[in-house]
């Protein structure tokens, strides 16, 4: 915590941030030709868990708040697991368009594009009647609220036409950024999708590689958000998108681990005045893994999330990759066991077999510790 990447002068996080930044701040004015979108990149990572979920509609069963999901620091305060924590208090401080920009923390699985604690950019806008269809130049003739019914398309309160004027300006906003990052020849495309607090929702991909690569997840922000944070006549959208995502692919960084890096032969890549100079990052060495696996029996309450996190903090950013092999239960005691291979790479100089089979070795003896785990 507290290292604050994204503000670090020439790093890749930083450089990418300024670019979404100038755009927003080039295309996006306020009726006094001042940048329309406050930004905040300070804000505490620690927030309470009714800012994390309560706020923004999560429902009290929703898997995402299992202690096997993020970090609890007690029942009452967690590491923010997205920036959409800061959306209903910034709104209830009156603020209409808005960036956050911070660290966001998540246990998930240890490999090339998934570390504990990643970035991410929050963008969300409300809009008047007027503003919403300023365009007509008459407004009269256009309905903004109802007390409809929900469908695919809208939320009980939306008119159909609000619903699709919203989602319109929200696209084209998202797209036009998506060119102005990675050119007009970029392939994108919008998936449905579905977050408690925003209705309806989409996620946008981009092609990288032959493949689709999800990079942003948004959507009509849920009125109900809105009429608790005093905002009832407005209607708005939002987004938030992964920084290392977009970074990983506009500057073709392999490992997200690097973004971690202190090695000047990563950092000095970044080193640019103008955050639109085009860079393509050249890996300053290729060091050969080393590749140990385990095999253990487990307790019944064990978590996959429980063994990643002791992997990372025994292992740091040695450990390139971690998977599950092999998942086994024995056919007449149903005692369960699971194999993991894990690869031991580092990425800036060479790795003895012994240095990380000592590593393994620790590994094992904190699962078997805190863990319970039982080596076969
Ligand atoms: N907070 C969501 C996530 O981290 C992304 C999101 C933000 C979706 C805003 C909709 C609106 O996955």
């Amino acid at each position: 915590m507290g290292k604050n990447l994204h503000c670090k002068h020439n790093h890749p996080l930083n450089l990418i941030t300024r670019r979404i930044e100038n755009y927003f701040n080039n295309n996006y004015r306020n009726n006094w030709r001042a940048p329309m979108f406050s930004k905040f990149d300070r804000i505490s990572p620690v927030v309470t868990l009714t800012q994390n979920f309560d706020s923004l509609l999560v429902p009290s069963d929703h898997p995402s708040r299992a202690l096997s999901e993020s970090y609890y620091l007690n029942s009452e305060y967690m590491l923010r697991a997205h920036t959409s924590a800061h959306q209903s208090d910034l709104i209830k401080q009156g603020l209409d368009a808005f960036l956050v920009l911070g660290d966001v923390y998540r246990r998930d699985t240890v490999d090339a594009s998934h570390y504990p604690v990643f970035h991410q950019m929050e963008g969300v806008r409300l809009f008047s009647k007027q503003e919403l269809f300023s365009h007509l130049g008459d407004t009269s003739r256009v309905t903004f609220f109802e007390n409809g019914s929900r469908d695919a398309t809208k939320q009980e309160r939306h008119t159909i036409e609000t619903s699709l004027c919203l989602e319109e300006n929200l696209k084209n906003t998202l797209r036009n950024l998506a060119n102005n990052l990675f050119g007009d020849d970029v392939e994108m495309q919008w998936v449905d999708a579905y977050f408690p607090f925003t209705h309806p929702s989409w996620e946008l991909e981009i092609k990288y590689q032959g493949e689709w690569l999800e990079v942003l997840g948004c959507g009509i922000v849920e009125q109900e958000i809105l009429s608790s944070a005093g905002a009832d006549s407005r209607v708005g959208w939002a987004f938030g998108l992964g920084l290392e995502r977009l970074a990983m692919r506009l500057y073709s960084i392999p490992d997200i681990r690097l973004f971690w890096s202190e090695d000047s032969r990563f950092l000095d890549q970044f080193n640019v005045e103008d955050p639109n100079t085009k860079i393509t990052y050249k890996p300053f060495s290729k060091q050969s893994p080393v590749i140990n696996d385990v095999s253990f029996w487990v307790p019944d309450d064990f978590s996959e999330n429980d063994f990643y996190d002791i992997v990372r903090n025994i292992g740091g950013d040695i450990v390139e990759n971690v998977e599950l092999f092999d998942n086994f239960v024995h056919p007449k005691t149903k005692r369960k066991s699971k194999a993991y291979r894990i690869t031991y790479r580092h990425m800036e100089r060479s790795l003895t077999k012994r240095e990380a089979n000592e590593i393994h070795s620790g590994i094992v003896a904190a699962g078997v510790q805190q863990l319970g785990i039982q080596e076969r």
